[in-house]
């Protein structure tokens, strides 16, 4: 299967946002509805205020969207404690230790949202470890840009996504409850 990538800006400057907002109405997520809602809804103007700009990948022949995922970068906050001397140092290129605290302080990209297309028919859908083969693609090009190693994201306690995460290298390094969505998160990172 051939897929195309493209940025929500790029793809609103070509089609127009009507058109991308009634194509985004095609992303179905039953699994995970917040994921669904923000594609959907939220995306766009996300992406206008900069808050996060989401990336489509779409089905070269039929055009069909495959999966979406949104990224940004934040600073973290990284607790030295459950590290290994390795990771210490590798984490000590992109971020700061602040002695009192043992934590250290660092710059990373977010994947603020990741999620694939359940509404496109099961023999067509792309997986997981191919969209995060083209998030991978598409940091390593701005880490070309402007620099930077650590990817992280906040992950639901749910074995199925921190089974996925950790098959794709990702390490968990912290939790974090949202007042906003009542909600625990499992925060994960790696390098790269
Ligand atoms: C994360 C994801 C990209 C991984 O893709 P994948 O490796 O191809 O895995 P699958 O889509 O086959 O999912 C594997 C199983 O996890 C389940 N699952 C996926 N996301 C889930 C979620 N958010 N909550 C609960 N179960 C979920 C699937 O239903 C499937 O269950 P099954 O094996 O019983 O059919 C994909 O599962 C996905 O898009 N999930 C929904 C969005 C999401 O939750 N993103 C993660 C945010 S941190």
């Amino acid at each position: 299967m051939k897929t195309h990538l493209t940025n929500i800006l790029d793809e609103i400057d070509l089609h127009g946002e009507e058109k991308v907002r009634k194509d985004l109405l095609t992303f179905s997520c039953p699994v995970n509805p917040s994921i669904e809602n923000f594609f959907r809804n939220r995306s766009i103007d996300f992406a206008r205020r900069k808050l996060s700009i989401t990336y489509i990948v779409s089905d070269m022949e039929d055009g069909l969207i495959l999966g979406c995922f949104a990224l940004t970068h934040k600073a973290v906050l990284i607790s030295s404690s459950n590290l290994s001397n390795t990771s210490r140092k590798q984490l000590e290129r992109f971020a700061r230790l602040d002695r009192a605290t043992g934590d250290y302080m660092a710059s990373a990209f977010l994947v603020a949202q990741f999620g694939k297309n359940y509404g496109v028919d099961n023999g067509k859908r792309i997986t997981g470890s191919e969209l995060m083969d083209i998030v991978n693609d598409v940091l390593i090009n701005i880490q070309r840009e402007i620099g930077g190693g650590i990817i992280y994201l906040d992950c639901e306690d749910n074995e199925n996504l921190t089974r996925f995460y950790v098959s794709e290298k990702f390490r968990k390094f912290g939790e974090r409850f949202s007042d906003e969505e009542e909600q625990k998160y499992f925060q994960y990172m790696r390098f790269f």
